[in-house]
């Protein structure tokens, strides 16, 4: 953790970067040069693309994180629900790459030792998401520390704000895993945007490109923090059967449900459901969640009884954005690929413009 594999000065790093061949892994006949996007995020965090790894407690693993920061994003690794075990294991796994560490706040109220299980590998970031990160965001600064708030209404923007977010990340609820049930990215990022000054804001949920990449930032988002496109990686800590269910699945076959939740019994507020692959089990329970509540025991028998291929049961947590992972590249390709995209995207929207913007528009 101490070390740095993004190294040197951001200047230094960005002459670097900006110099070194742009070639996708396997593809040697590619020579052209990587492009660069730089904005408020990149500067904050020291790194060369604004792209985060959401910190996804069942695919974004020490391995993972370690993968995104070195291909020039910032990878942070789930904590699960706030356990330090898996805190220190990830962060092991990591080695020394620089990488942050993500938390679920109402599973951190009931153990708050898990931040300081992270705090003591000095990580580049802790991200924050579902609830008040007031309590916490103190104790982080005083520890030198970069806090990112996640999250899913513009009032939560603002507590962030106030609570001292270095960088405020705006969920919609077309993100894959849990997120709030009311706003959708593309409203909520530019009302963020307008609400939090200066902290950059960064946009998370259906964004699996390089063109939602330039979108966000044409939303006035500083960059991106992907789950859904990351899940499908070499370096995800998801199963194969997992990864084939994702590429085979389309956003429309996704749903907002708690009852992969009730059913293990996982304490999550009832504004806070999950964006997962619409199954069997969930086309049973859904509307009928206190019922489930009441069978839970004998329901998780069964779940957990499950064969690991069995997705009539078994839940895939996954966005709107699903429609775009068609493949399982190493997480390196996926930033290539994305900033790249992006980068033609937004030269093609400003091919779109005649005559001279103006300042208010
Ligand atoms: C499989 C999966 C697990 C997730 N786990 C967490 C988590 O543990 N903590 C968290 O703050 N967000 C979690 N998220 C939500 C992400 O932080 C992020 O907001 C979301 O993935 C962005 O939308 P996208 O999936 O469309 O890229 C998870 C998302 C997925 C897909």
């Amino acid at each position: 953790m101490l070390g740095n594999s993004v190294g040197g000065s951001h200047a230094t790093r960005m002459a670097d970067v900006a110099q070194r061949p742009y070639s996708a892994p396997n593809d040697a006949t590619r020579d052209t040069k990587m492009p660069m996007i730089e904005t408020a995020l990149t500067r904050l965090l020291g790194i060369e693309h604004p792209i985060l790894l959401a910190p996804m407690g069942s695919a974004a693993g020490g391995k993972l994180a370690a993968a995104v920061t070195n291909a020039g994003g910032l990878g942070l690794v789930g904590s699960g629900y706030a356990n330090a075990d898996a805190v220190r294991k990830e962060l092991a796994e990591a080695g020394n790459t620089r990488v942050g560490v993500g938390f679920i706040l109402w599973a951190l109220e009931k153990n708050p030792a898990a931040l300081e299980a992270a705090l003591d590998a000095r990580p580049a970031a802790i991200m924050l998401s579902f609830g008040d990160p007031t309590p916490f965001t103190g104790r982080i600064k005083d520890a030198g520390c970069k806090i990112i708030c996640q999250v899913q209404t513009l009032a939560q923007a603002k507590q962030a704000a106030a609570a001292g977010a270095d960088v405020i990340i705006a969920q919609g609820r077309d993100a894959g895993g849990h997120s709030g049930t009311t706003r959708g990215t593309m409203g909520l990022v530019p009302a963020v945007v307008d609400a939090v000054g200066s902290i950059p804001v960064v946009a998370a949920g259906g964004i699996a490109d390089g063109r939602g990449l330039a979108a966000a930032l044409a939303l006035g988002a500083a960059g991106v923090s992907m789950g859904t496109r990351f899940t499908a990686t070499r370096e995800s800590l998801w199963d194969q059967a997992m990864k084939a269910t994702t590429l085979a699945a389309g956003g429309d076959q996704t749903e907002q449900t708690r009852v992969f939740d009730v059913v293990r019994g996982a304490a999550w507020p009832a504004i806070y459901p999950g964006r997962a692959l619409r199954n069997a089990f969930s086309v049973r329970w859904n509307g009928r969640e206190d019922e489930l509540a009441a069978d839970q025991p004998a329901q998780e028998k069964i779940v957990l009884a499950t064969a690991p291929d069995d997705f009539d049961t078994r839940v895939v947590w996954t966005g709107e954005g699903v429609d775009l992972v068609n493949d399982i590249p190493g997480a390196a390709e996926v930033i290539e690929r994305i900033v790249a995209q992006a980068a033609e995207t937004l030269a093609r929207g400003a091919r779109l413009v005649h005559g001279t913007p103006s300042r208010s528009a």
